[in-house]
């Protein structure tokens, strides 16, 4: 049967990107972020997933504002990156893993979520950062992808409540498959940042705080909020939070912290990670 080991959730600046290809990672602006993945990577050594469930949100590559989809699940045997006008460099391929992506897609649709399936996609700055940060020495990307995009771009947004629905309902379809995999969810964006307009560079320490402190043994407590309410508490891109909240919808019950750092700032940003262990399914069936 297939396993969820945990999720990693992370923010995803491009600047990080350019950090990389610089090798600046231990200049002083930068050693308080990078040191922060020393564990993260540690966990992902020790759990060696074979695939990764990627909630994020696409910043205008493959969506646009003229065809934005709420939710769309990558169905494609391989997703490419491209220039995306950040000044980074292209980053190689992912992997995909078809077969799951359908299984997803359908238990969704099943339970309601109405979702758009892809099965051409590129991925961006979202997803490439965090593998980059995650997996900094692989010559291909040591896991598969089931890439799953939400709209935290163009209005109207979905809710908060939604979309930790959405991730229960893909966490159950995960445990639903026939696979051996030991499946890695990732939640990429926030935490509190607006890159532009009257409050550009606004960053909200004691929201990011609650949203980390509650993310794992309380989550509804961040669904308490709407898309909006966040906007305001957290700026215009810190509610990529939904991303963060649909993974953690996907990791079910009860998740021990591993890990967590917290640092300001990145660009606009303030950047934080975590990583959250599920209890393994042997002790859950016990239980
Ligand atoms: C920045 C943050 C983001 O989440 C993003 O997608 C792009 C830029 C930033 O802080 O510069
Ligand atoms: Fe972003």
């Amino acid at each position: 049967m297939a396993e969820i080991i945990g999720g990693v959730f992370t923010s995803h600046v491009p600047a990080i990107g350019n950090a990389i290809a610089k090798g600046v990672e231990t200049d002083p602006y930068w050693k308080p972020f990078f040191d922060g993945y020393t564990p993260v990577r540690e966990w992902l050594s020790k759990m060696q997933p074979d695939v990764a469930v990627v909630f994020y949100n696409d910043h205008g590559l493959n969506f646009f504002l003229d065809a934005m989809p709420t939710f769309a699940v990558g169905a494609a045997p391989v997703y490419d990156n491209a220039d995306e006008g950040w000044g980074l460099p292209v980053s190689k391929s992912f992997e995909g893993a078809p077969e799951l992506s359908w299984h997803v897609i359908e238990m969704l649709i099943a339970n309601e979520f109405d979702i758009t399936s892809c099965q051409k996609m590129l991925v961006d700055h979202s997803m490439v950062i965090p593998f980059a940060l995650c997996w900094p020495d692989a010559e291909t990307w040591p896991v598969k992808v089931v890439p799953i995009a939400i709209n935290t771009v163009q209005h109207p947004l979905p809710y908060p409540k939604r979309c930790l629905g959405l991730g229960r309902a893909v966490g159950k379809a995960l445990e639903a498959w026939q696979g051996n995999e030991r499946i890695v969810v990732f939640g990429t964006g926030g935490l509190s940042h607006q890159l532009d307009g009257e409050r550009a560079g606004f960053i909200n320490k004691d929201y990011d705080a609650f949203c980390m402190d509650n993310l794992g043994p309380r989550p509804e407590a961040l669904i308490e909020h709407d898309a909006l309410d966040i906007i305001e508490l957290a700026g215009s891109q810190g509610v990529e939070i939904l991303n963060w909240i649909a993974a953690r919808g996907a990791l079910g019950g009860s998740v021990r912290e591993i890990t967590r750092n917290y640092h300001i700032p990145i660009s606009n940003t303030a950047a934080a990670t975590m990583v959250l262990e599920t209890a393994p399914r042997k002790q859950t069936l016990a239980a």
